[in-house]
Protein backbone atom coordinates (compact mmCIF):
# COMPACT_ATOMS: atom_id res chain seq x y z
CA UNK A 1 0.00 0.00 0.00
CA UNK A 2 1.18 3.52 -1.20
CA UNK A 3 1.42 5.48 1.86
CA UNK A 4 0.21 9.41 1.42
CA UNK A 5 3.49 10.24 3.33
CA UNK A 6 6.32 11.66 1.48
CA UNK A 7 9.47 9.75 0.69
CA UNK A 8 11.74 10.64 3.37
CA UNK A 9 14.18 13.14 2.55
CA UNK A 10 18.15 11.78 1.37
CA UNK A 11 21.06 13.44 2.08
CA UNK A 12 22.05 16.60 -0.15
CA UNK A 13 24.05 14.95 -3.22
CA UNK A 14 22.39 11.61 -2.92
CA UNK A 15 22.51 10.24 -6.47
CA UNK A 16 19.22 9.44 -8.18
CA UNK A 17 19.37 7.18 -11.22
CA UNK A 18 17.77 4.48 -13.61
CA UNK A 19 19.67 1.73 -15.07
CA UNK A 20 19.42 -0.40 -18.05
CA UNK A 21 21.89 -2.90 -20.41
CA UNK A 22 22.81 -3.08 -23.27
CA UNK A 23 21.63 -6.52 -24.50
CA UNK A 24 18.18 -5.76 -23.17
CA UNK A 25 17.42 -2.44 -24.45
CA UNK A 26 20.11 -1.68 -27.90
CA UNK A 27 18.78 -3.85 -30.73
CA UNK A 28 20.69 -3.13 -34.28
CA UNK A 29 22.08 -7.15 -34.03
CA UNK A 30 23.52 -6.63 -37.24
CA UNK A 31 26.10 -4.03 -36.57
CA UNK A 32 27.67 -5.49 -34.15
CA UNK A 33 29.91 -9.19 -33.20
CA UNK A 34 27.13 -11.42 -31.72
CA UNK A 35 27.31 -12.32 -27.92
CA UNK A 36 27.05 -15.44 -26.42
CA UNK A 37 23.53 -14.24 -25.89
CA UNK A 38 22.59 -14.11 -29.70
CA UNK A 39 23.83 -18.05 -29.81
CA UNK A 40 21.58 -18.77 -26.84
CA UNK A 41 18.52 -17.11 -28.02
CA UNK A 42 18.98 -19.05 -30.97
CA UNK A 43 18.64 -22.22 -29.75
CA UNK A 44 14.66 -23.19 -29.77
CA UNK A 45 13.25 -23.11 -26.13
CA UNK A 46 15.90 -21.13 -24.20
CA UNK A 47 13.65 -17.82 -24.35
CA UNK A 48 10.63 -18.27 -22.83
CA UNK A 49 8.46 -16.56 -25.92
CA UNK A 50 10.67 -17.53 -28.58
CA UNK A 51 11.90 -13.95 -28.56
CA UNK A 52 15.54 -12.57 -29.18
CA UNK A 53 16.80 -9.10 -28.70
CA UNK A 54 17.46 -8.48 -32.14
CA UNK A 55 15.58 -5.45 -32.28
CA UNK A 56 14.78 -5.22 -28.13
CA UNK A 57 13.63 -1.08 -27.73
CA UNK A 58 15.65 -0.30 -30.86
CA UNK A 59 18.02 1.92 -28.26
CA UNK A 60 20.37 2.42 -30.84
CA UNK A 61 18.49 4.32 -33.14
CA UNK A 62 15.83 6.09 -30.58
CA UNK A 63 18.68 6.54 -27.66
CA UNK A 64 17.54 10.92 -28.38
CA UNK A 65 14.05 9.90 -27.59
CA UNK A 66 15.37 7.63 -24.45
CA UNK A 67 18.15 10.30 -23.34
CA UNK A 68 14.79 13.00 -23.43
CA UNK A 69 12.58 10.77 -21.19
CA UNK A 70 15.73 10.48 -18.80
CA UNK A 71 15.78 14.26 -18.57
CA UNK A 72 12.31 14.49 -18.15
CA UNK A 73 12.16 12.25 -15.06
CA UNK A 74 14.81 14.90 -13.54
CA UNK A 75 17.60 11.67 -12.70
CA UNK A 76 20.84 12.64 -11.99
CA UNK A 77 22.24 9.19 -13.52
CA UNK A 78 21.63 7.14 -15.79
CA UNK A 79 23.65 3.74 -15.49
CA UNK A 80 23.98 1.98 -19.17
CA UNK A 81 26.10 -1.26 -20.16
CA UNK A 82 28.50 -0.92 -22.83
CA UNK A 83 28.40 -4.35 -25.10
CA UNK A 84 31.66 -5.72 -25.97
CA UNK A 85 30.59 -7.48 -28.94
CA UNK A 86 29.47 -3.94 -30.42
CA UNK A 87 32.81 -2.32 -29.24
CA UNK A 88 34.57 -5.24 -31.16
CA UNK A 89 32.63 -4.00 -34.25
CA UNK A 90 33.91 -1.61 -36.40
CA UNK A 91 33.11 1.73 -35.26
CA UNK A 92 31.32 0.01 -32.53
CA UNK A 93 32.70 3.01 -29.59
CA UNK A 94 30.94 5.56 -31.80
CA UNK A 95 27.17 4.82 -30.43
CA UNK A 96 28.83 5.55 -26.87
CA UNK A 97 30.46 8.25 -27.57
CA UNK A 98 27.05 9.41 -28.96
CA UNK A 99 25.21 8.44 -25.86
CA UNK A 100 27.62 10.65 -23.69
CA UNK A 101 27.33 13.33 -25.37
CA UNK A 102 24.07 13.35 -25.19
CA UNK A 103 23.90 12.88 -21.40
CA UNK A 104 26.39 15.30 -20.51
CA UNK A 105 24.05 17.91 -22.90
CA UNK A 106 20.91 16.98 -21.26
CA UNK A 107 22.83 17.14 -17.67
CA UNK A 108 22.65 13.48 -16.77
CA UNK A 109 25.54 11.64 -15.46
CA UNK A 110 26.75 8.78 -17.74
CA UNK A 111 27.37 5.57 -15.28
CA UNK A 112 28.57 3.23 -17.97
CA UNK A 113 28.63 -0.46 -16.81
CA UNK A 114 31.45 -2.62 -19.07
CA UNK A 115 29.90 -6.01 -18.64
CA UNK A 116 26.68 -6.87 -18.63
CA UNK A 117 26.25 -10.41 -19.68
CA UNK A 118 26.80 -10.19 -23.33
CA UNK A 119 30.07 -11.66 -23.54
CA UNK A 120 31.77 -11.90 -27.26
CA UNK A 121 30.64 -15.28 -28.75
CA UNK A 122 33.53 -17.33 -28.90
CA UNK A 123 34.93 -16.07 -25.38
CA UNK A 124 34.45 -17.61 -22.53
CA UNK A 125 34.84 -17.25 -18.77
CA UNK A 126 36.45 -20.78 -17.97
CA UNK A 127 39.35 -19.54 -19.45
CA UNK A 128 41.47 -17.27 -17.30
CA UNK A 129 42.40 -15.47 -20.46
CA UNK A 130 39.12 -14.26 -21.15
CA UNK A 131 40.21 -11.52 -17.42
CA UNK A 132 43.13 -10.05 -18.88
CA UNK A 133 41.13 -9.51 -22.98
CA UNK A 134 38.42 -7.66 -20.72
CA UNK A 135 40.92 -5.61 -18.97
CA UNK A 136 42.30 -4.59 -22.36
CA UNK A 137 39.05 -3.86 -23.39
CA UNK A 138 37.85 -1.70 -20.40
CA UNK A 139 40.79 0.28 -21.24
CA UNK A 140 39.71 0.92 -24.80
CA UNK A 141 36.20 2.13 -23.38
CA UNK A 142 37.78 4.25 -20.98
CA UNK A 143 40.61 6.25 -23.51
CA UNK A 144 37.36 7.06 -25.05
CA UNK A 145 34.97 8.25 -22.73
CA UNK A 146 36.80 8.47 -20.05
CA UNK A 147 36.72 12.35 -20.66
CA UNK A 148 33.38 12.99 -19.72
CA UNK A 149 32.63 9.77 -17.61
CA UNK A 150 33.50 10.05 -14.04
CA UNK A 151 31.51 6.63 -12.03
CA UNK A 152 32.39 3.24 -13.59
CA UNK A 153 31.13 -0.11 -13.33
CA UNK A 154 33.25 -3.29 -13.88
CA UNK A 155 30.43 -6.39 -14.10
CA UNK A 156 27.13 -6.63 -13.48
CA UNK A 157 26.30 -9.64 -11.16
CA UNK A 158 28.79 -11.98 -11.41
CA UNK A 159 26.49 -14.22 -8.97
CA UNK A 160 23.70 -14.25 -11.58
CA UNK A 161 25.92 -15.35 -14.80
CA UNK A 162 27.97 -17.57 -12.77
CA UNK A 163 24.86 -19.63 -11.49
CA UNK A 164 22.36 -18.82 -14.10
CA UNK A 165 24.63 -18.76 -17.08
CA UNK A 166 27.29 -21.40 -16.26
CA UNK A 167 25.82 -23.85 -13.33
CA UNK A 168 22.37 -23.49 -13.99
CA UNK A 169 21.97 -23.28 -17.72
CA UNK A 170 19.17 -21.47 -18.13
CA UNK A 171 21.01 -17.74 -19.52
CA UNK A 172 23.43 -17.35 -21.91
CA UNK A 173 26.07 -19.36 -22.65
CA UNK A 174 23.64 -22.50 -21.33
CA UNK A 175 26.03 -24.58 -19.38
CA UNK A 176 25.11 -26.97 -16.76
CA UNK A 177 28.08 -27.25 -14.88
CA UNK A 178 26.87 -27.48 -11.26
CA UNK A 179 29.38 -26.78 -8.98
CA UNK A 180 32.43 -27.40 -11.73
CA UNK A 181 31.21 -23.49 -13.01
CA UNK A 182 33.11 -22.31 -10.13
CA UNK A 183 36.38 -21.02 -12.25
CA UNK A 184 33.75 -18.77 -14.23
CA UNK A 185 32.85 -16.83 -10.85
CA UNK A 186 36.60 -16.58 -9.88
CA UNK A 187 37.78 -15.32 -13.34
CA UNK A 188 35.03 -12.66 -13.37
CA UNK A 189 36.07 -11.19 -10.13
CA UNK A 190 39.67 -11.22 -11.62
CA UNK A 191 38.80 -9.63 -14.68
CA UNK A 192 37.65 -6.96 -12.24
CA UNK A 193 40.41 -6.56 -10.64
CA UNK A 194 42.46 -6.13 -13.80
CA UNK A 195 40.02 -4.06 -15.23
CA UNK A 196 39.67 -1.75 -11.99
CA UNK A 197 43.91 -1.40 -12.54
CA UNK A 198 43.68 -0.83 -16.69
CA UNK A 199 40.59 1.81 -15.60
CA UNK A 200 42.62 3.68 -13.43
CA UNK A 201 46.24 3.57 -15.70
CA UNK A 202 43.86 5.03 -18.08
CA UNK A 203 43.23 8.32 -15.78
CA UNK A 204 39.37 6.53 -14.73
CA UNK A 205 38.40 7.21 -11.26
CA UNK A 206 35.21 6.27 -9.52
CA UNK A 207 34.95 2.40 -9.89
CA UNK A 208 32.79 0.30 -8.62
CA UNK A 209 30.63 -2.99 -9.07
CA UNK A 210 27.36 -4.10 -9.28
CA UNK A 211 26.28 -7.42 -7.43
CA UNK A 212 23.33 -9.26 -6.82
CA UNK A 213 22.34 -9.54 -3.07
CA UNK A 214 19.99 -10.62 -0.67
CA UNK A 215 19.31 -11.86 2.60
CA UNK A 216 19.00 -15.74 2.88
CA UNK A 217 16.60 -16.88 5.47
CA UNK A 218 16.71 -20.25 7.13
CA UNK A 219 13.52 -22.06 6.66
CA UNK A 220 13.06 -22.66 10.42
CA UNK A 221 15.58 -23.17 12.94
CA UNK A 222 16.31 -26.68 12.38
CA UNK A 223 20.47 -27.30 12.31
CA UNK A 224 20.37 -28.43 8.58
CA UNK A 225 17.98 -25.70 7.55
CA UNK A 226 20.45 -23.42 8.77
CA UNK A 227 23.37 -24.98 7.60
CA UNK A 228 21.68 -24.99 4.10
CA UNK A 229 20.83 -21.81 4.24
CA UNK A 230 24.43 -20.55 5.22
CA UNK A 231 25.69 -22.26 2.33
CA UNK A 232 23.39 -20.35 -0.28
CA UNK A 233 24.33 -17.29 1.66
CA UNK A 234 28.08 -18.05 0.79
CA UNK A 235 27.27 -18.61 -2.98
CA UNK A 236 24.90 -15.88 -3.48
CA UNK A 237 26.19 -13.10 -1.06
CA UNK A 238 29.51 -13.76 0.39
CA UNK A 239 31.30 -15.52 -2.14
CA UNK A 240 31.89 -12.36 -4.06
CA UNK A 241 31.81 -9.95 -1.73
CA UNK A 242 34.67 -10.85 0.85
CA UNK A 243 37.23 -11.26 -2.08
CA UNK A 244 36.49 -7.69 -3.13
CA UNK A 245 36.33 -6.30 -0.44
CA UNK A 246 38.07 -8.51 2.33
CA UNK A 247 40.92 -10.18 -0.06
CA UNK A 248 39.53 -13.58 0.85
CA UNK A 249 37.39 -16.41 0.12
CA UNK A 250 34.76 -17.91 2.70
CA UNK A 251 35.80 -20.78 4.21
CA UNK A 252 36.26 -23.80 1.66
CA UNK A 253 36.05 -22.02 -1.31
CA UNK A 254 39.43 -20.47 -2.30
CA UNK A 255 40.81 -24.13 -2.66
CA UNK A 256 38.18 -24.93 -5.23
CA UNK A 257 39.26 -21.88 -7.50
CA UNK A 258 41.92 -22.32 -10.38
CA UNK A 259 45.25 -20.95 -10.69
CA UNK A 260 47.42 -18.63 -7.80
CA UNK A 261 44.09 -18.12 -5.87
CA UNK A 262 46.37 -16.22 -3.31
CA UNK A 263 48.05 -13.78 -6.20
CA UNK A 264 44.44 -13.62 -7.73
CA UNK A 265 43.18 -12.11 -4.58
CA UNK A 266 45.48 -9.31 -3.88
CA UNK A 267 44.17 -8.28 -7.88
CA UNK A 268 40.26 -8.75 -6.78
CA UNK A 269 40.78 -6.61 -3.82
CA UNK A 270 41.46 -3.56 -5.24
CA UNK A 271 40.17 -0.81 -3.56
CA UNK A 272 36.81 0.15 -4.60
CA UNK A 273 35.45 3.69 -4.99
CA UNK A 274 31.60 1.93 -4.09
CA UNK A 275 30.16 -0.96 -4.13
CA UNK A 276 27.22 -1.28 -5.84
CA UNK A 277 24.01 -3.55 -4.85
CA UNK A 278 21.19 -4.58 -7.12
CA UNK A 279 18.74 -5.63 -4.61
CA UNK A 280 15.11 -7.34 -5.22
CA UNK A 281 13.51 -9.85 -2.93
CA UNK A 282 15.23 -12.20 0.38
CA UNK A 283 15.12 -16.02 -0.62
CA UNK A 284 14.27 -18.63 1.95
CA UNK A 285 16.30 -21.78 1.87
CA UNK A 286 15.94 -24.95 3.68
CA UNK A 287 17.57 -28.43 3.52
CA UNK A 288 17.46 -30.26 0.16
CA UNK A 289 13.39 -31.48 0.30
CA UNK A 290 13.74 -34.56 -2.07
CA UNK A 291 13.07 -32.58 -5.41
CA UNK A 292 14.87 -31.65 -8.41
CA UNK A 293 15.26 -27.63 -8.49
CA UNK A 294 16.61 -25.94 -11.52
CA UNK A 295 16.70 -29.48 -12.98
CA UNK A 296 19.36 -30.69 -10.49
CA UNK A 297 19.83 -32.23 -7.45
CA UNK A 298 21.42 -29.03 -5.23
CA UNK A 299 23.11 -29.05 -1.61
CA UNK A 300 19.62 -26.90 -0.39
CA UNK A 301 16.33 -26.00 -1.48
CA UNK A 302 14.68 -22.65 -2.40
CA UNK A 303 11.24 -22.46 -0.45
CA UNK A 304 8.25 -19.87 -0.94
CA UNK A 305 8.25 -16.94 1.36
CA UNK A 306 4.51 -16.96 2.40
CA UNK A 307 2.58 -13.67 3.31
CA UNK A 308 3.83 -11.37 0.93
CA UNK A 309 2.64 -9.64 -2.45
CA UNK A 310 4.22 -11.28 -5.15
CA UNK A 311 5.93 -9.40 -8.54
CA UNK A 312 4.92 -10.61 -11.87
CA UNK A 313 8.43 -12.64 -11.57
CA UNK A 314 6.63 -14.75 -8.45
CA UNK A 315 9.49 -12.42 -6.44
CA UNK A 316 8.07 -11.81 -2.83
CA UNK A 317 8.09 -8.03 -1.81
CA UNK A 318 9.97 -7.48 1.33
CA UNK A 319 10.79 -4.01 1.43
CA UNK A 320 12.27 -3.71 4.66
CA UNK A 321 14.69 -6.55 3.79
CA UNK A 322 16.38 -4.38 2.14
CA UNK A 323 17.28 -2.67 5.08
CA UNK A 324 18.93 -5.87 7.02
CA UNK A 325 20.71 -6.94 3.40
CA UNK A 326 22.69 -3.45 3.74
CA UNK A 327 22.92 -3.22 7.99
CA UNK A 328 24.29 -6.80 8.07
CA UNK A 329 26.49 -5.33 5.23
CA UNK A 330 27.77 -2.95 6.89
CA UNK A 331 28.21 -5.26 10.64
CA UNK A 332 30.15 -7.45 8.40
CA UNK A 333 32.53 -5.81 6.31
CA UNK A 334 32.62 -2.78 8.90
CA UNK A 335 35.29 0.00 7.47
CA UNK A 336 36.06 -2.06 4.39
CA UNK A 337 32.90 -1.36 2.76
CA UNK A 338 32.92 1.43 0.55
CA UNK A 339 30.59 3.92 0.21
CA UNK A 340 27.36 1.96 -1.20
CA UNK A 341 25.19 2.22 -4.32
CA UNK A 342 22.07 0.74 -5.11
CA UNK A 343 22.81 0.24 -8.60
CA UNK A 344 19.68 -1.90 -9.11
CA UNK A 345 16.30 -2.27 -7.59
CA UNK A 346 12.27 -2.75 -9.28
CA UNK A 347 9.94 -5.10 -10.25
CA UNK A 348 7.91 -6.89 -13.01
CA UNK A 349 4.40 -5.69 -13.38
CA UNK A 350 2.22 -5.42 -16.69
CA UNK A 351 -0.38 -2.27 -17.22
CA UNK A 352 0.38 1.68 -17.47
CA UNK A 353 -1.47 2.68 -14.10
CA UNK A 354 1.69 0.60 -12.33
CA UNK A 355 0.25 1.53 -8.90
CA UNK A 356 1.93 -1.83 -7.20
CA UNK A 357 5.20 -0.64 -8.94
CA UNK A 358 4.88 2.42 -6.73
CA UNK A 359 3.88 1.11 -3.97
CA UNK A 360 7.68 -1.42 -4.20
CA UNK A 361 9.37 1.41 -4.78
CA UNK A 362 7.63 3.80 -1.97
CA UNK A 363 8.54 0.85 0.64
CA UNK A 364 12.50 0.42 -0.88
CA UNK A 365 13.14 3.94 -0.76
CA UNK A 366 11.78 3.74 2.94
CA UNK A 367 13.69 0.96 3.84
CA UNK A 368 16.75 2.25 2.32
CA UNK A 369 16.27 5.30 4.33
CA UNK A 370 16.60 3.29 7.41
CA UNK A 371 19.28 1.55 6.20
CA UNK A 372 20.90 5.46 6.08
CA UNK A 373 19.57 5.95 9.81
CA UNK A 374 21.51 3.15 10.94
CA UNK A 375 24.41 4.51 9.58
CA UNK A 376 25.04 2.70 6.42
CA UNK A 377 26.46 5.04 3.82
CA UNK A 378 24.72 4.87 0.66
CA UNK A 379 25.61 7.49 -2.19
CA UNK A 380 22.94 6.81 -4.59
CA UNK A 381 20.09 4.51 -5.66
CA UNK A 382 18.88 3.57 -9.46
CA UNK A 383 15.66 2.02 -10.67
CA UNK A 384 15.84 -0.90 -12.32
CA UNK A 385 14.54 -0.39 -15.35
CA UNK A 386 14.00 2.88 -17.37
CA UNK A 387 12.37 1.06 -20.20
CA UNK A 388 10.20 -2.07 -20.82
CA UNK A 389 12.66 -4.82 -22.17
CA UNK A 390 14.28 -7.95 -22.96
CA UNK A 391 14.22 -9.73 -19.94
CA UNK A 392 16.30 -12.54 -20.40
CA UNK A 393 15.09 -15.94 -20.89
CA UNK A 394 11.40 -14.66 -20.40
CA UNK A 395 11.81 -12.90 -22.88
CA UNK A 396 9.39 -9.58 -23.49
CA UNK A 397 7.02 -11.30 -20.97
CA UNK A 398 8.22 -9.09 -17.81
CA UNK A 399 7.83 -5.35 -17.70
CA UNK A 400 10.47 -3.86 -15.63
CA UNK A 401 9.82 -0.29 -16.86
CA UNK A 402 8.73 2.75 -15.75
CA UNK A 403 7.95 3.75 -19.25
CA UNK A 404 6.01 1.00 -21.58
CA UNK A 405 7.23 0.33 -24.20
CA UNK A 406 4.68 -1.23 -27.54
CA UNK A 407 7.40 -3.86 -29.11
CA UNK A 408 5.34 -3.48 -32.21
CA UNK A 409 5.53 0.25 -32.77
CA UNK A 410 8.48 1.04 -30.54
CA UNK A 411 6.16 4.34 -28.97
CA UNK A 412 7.12 4.76 -25.37
CA UNK A 413 4.73 5.89 -22.93
CA UNK A 414 5.45 6.70 -19.26
CA UNK A 415 3.46 4.47 -16.64
CA UNK A 416 1.90 6.05 -13.55
CA UNK A 417 5.44 5.09 -11.65
CA UNK A 418 7.17 7.56 -14.15
CA UNK A 419 5.08 10.48 -12.56
CA UNK A 420 5.64 9.71 -9.41
CA UNK A 421 9.81 9.25 -9.25
CA UNK A 422 9.31 12.34 -11.01
CA UNK A 423 7.67 13.82 -8.38
CA UNK A 424 9.94 12.03 -5.90
CA UNK A 425 13.32 13.28 -7.70
CA UNK A 426 11.55 16.87 -7.38
CA UNK A 427 10.64 17.04 -3.86
CA UNK A 428 13.96 15.81 -2.68
CA UNK A 429 15.75 18.46 -5.43
C1 LIG B 1 19.80 -8.01 -13.92
C2 LIG B 1 18.94 -7.38 -14.97
C3 LIG B 1 17.57 -8.02 -14.96
C4 LIG B 1 16.94 -7.77 -13.61
C5 LIG B 1 15.54 -8.33 -13.47
C6 LIG B 1 19.09 -8.24 -12.62
O1 LIG B 1 19.50 -9.47 -12.09
O2 LIG B 1 20.98 -7.27 -13.74
O3 LIG B 1 19.57 -7.51 -16.20
O4 LIG B 1 16.75 -7.55 -16.00
O5 LIG B 1 17.72 -8.39 -12.63
O6 LIG B 1 15.53 -9.71 -13.59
Amino acid sequence: MVTTNPVPRFPAGFLWGVSTSAHQIEGSAGTRERSVWDAFTDRPGRVSDGSTAAVACDHCRRYREDVALLAGLGVGAYRFSVSWPRVDSPGGLDFYDRLTDELCAAGVRPVPTLFHWDLPLGLDWRERDTAARFAAYAARVADRLGDRVSTWITLNEPAEHTLLGHALGVHAPGERLLFDALPVAHHQLLAHGLAVRALRAAGATGIGIANSHGPTWPASDDPTDREAAGFYDVLLNRMFADPLLLGRYPDGIGGLMPGDVAADLAVIAEPLDFYGVNYYAPTRVGAPAGERQFGAELPFSVRRIEGRPVTDSGWPVVPEALTELLTGFRARYGDRLPPVLITENGCAYDGLDDQARIAYLDGHLRALHEALAAGVDVRGYFVWSLLDNFEWAEGYTRRFGLVHVDFATQRRTPKASYGWFRDVLRAQA
